[in-house]
């Protein structure tokens, strides 16, 4: 099928908004791929670290994004997808605040962006596409013909990661987690390339109080329409 004519349902809105989690059951329930398109920059900001780069330094940056490595496993017991950076498993310490953060910094240089668009375009087959980020229905795939764009008050986002923290045994407080999550979206909404803002045609859907499977009921009933 000419992957223009592969349906796509873009995804967009900050961290905690249930992204991920909602994507990921959405995808499953159509039977349609997934593209975890923050993964892929997760997974260059933990590369450059792991080069020992300096994250301000862009041109080492795009190099690094041009040249990482990152492939998508699913887990042989049909668990999580595991991701792999540079043949490395690094799905542990792709998870983790730090690596957000790296990821947001990174994710602000236009140059990064434009390493990162072929392999987002590429996740386009059939039968369909659930595409999780920031920029999907805006940048990526502008013509998709199914658009969410997810909210949640940043209290009720910390509150969902600091659950999933301590669940691991990782300690942290809930007010640092809260600042954390509104200086990410602040980068992430002002920066001037592709910032986080819903496409004109996205339905906006605001996760603040309402549990999971109403939430995917209200994102399957936009593919259904
Ligand atoms: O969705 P996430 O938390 O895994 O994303 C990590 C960072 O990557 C986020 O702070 C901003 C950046 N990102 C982006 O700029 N564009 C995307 N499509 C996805 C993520």
């Amino acid at each position: 099928m000419n992957p223009a004519n592969v349906p796509v349902l873009t995804i967009d809105g900050p961290s905690g908004s249930g992204k991920g989690t909602i994507s990921r059951l959405v995808a499953e329930q159509l039977g349609w791929r997934l593209l975890d398109s923050g993964a892929l920059y997760r997974a260059v900001g933990y590369a450059a670290g792991a080069a020992g780069l300096d994250l301000s330094d862009e041109e080492a940056i795009t190099r690094c994004a041009q040249t990482t490595r990152i492939q998508f496993r699913a887990a042989a017991d049909g668990g999580e997808t595991h991701v792999f950076v540079n043949g490395h498993d690094a799905t542990d310490e792709l998870r983790t605040e730090t690596a957000g953060a790296a990821a947001s910094a990174i994710a602000s240089v236009p140059s990064v962006r434009h390493a990162l668009v072929a392999m987002q375009l590429g996740f386009r087959k059939a039968p369909g596409l659930v595409a999780d980020g920031r920029d999907m229905g805006t940048v990526i795939f502008p013509d998709a013909p199914f658009k969410v764009f997810l909210t949640a008050s940043s209290a009720e986002r910390a509150k969902r990661r600091y659950k999933q923290l301590k669940e691991k045994g990782l300690s942290v407080t809930l007010a640092t987690l809260q600042r954390e999550i509104e200086a990410r979206d602040a980068r992430d909404a002002s920066r001037a390339v592709a910032p986080l803002k819903p496409a004109e045609d996205a339905v906006l859907i605001d996760t603040t109080g309402i549990g999971i499977g109403d939430v995917v009921a209200k994102v399957l009933a936009v593919v259904q329409r």
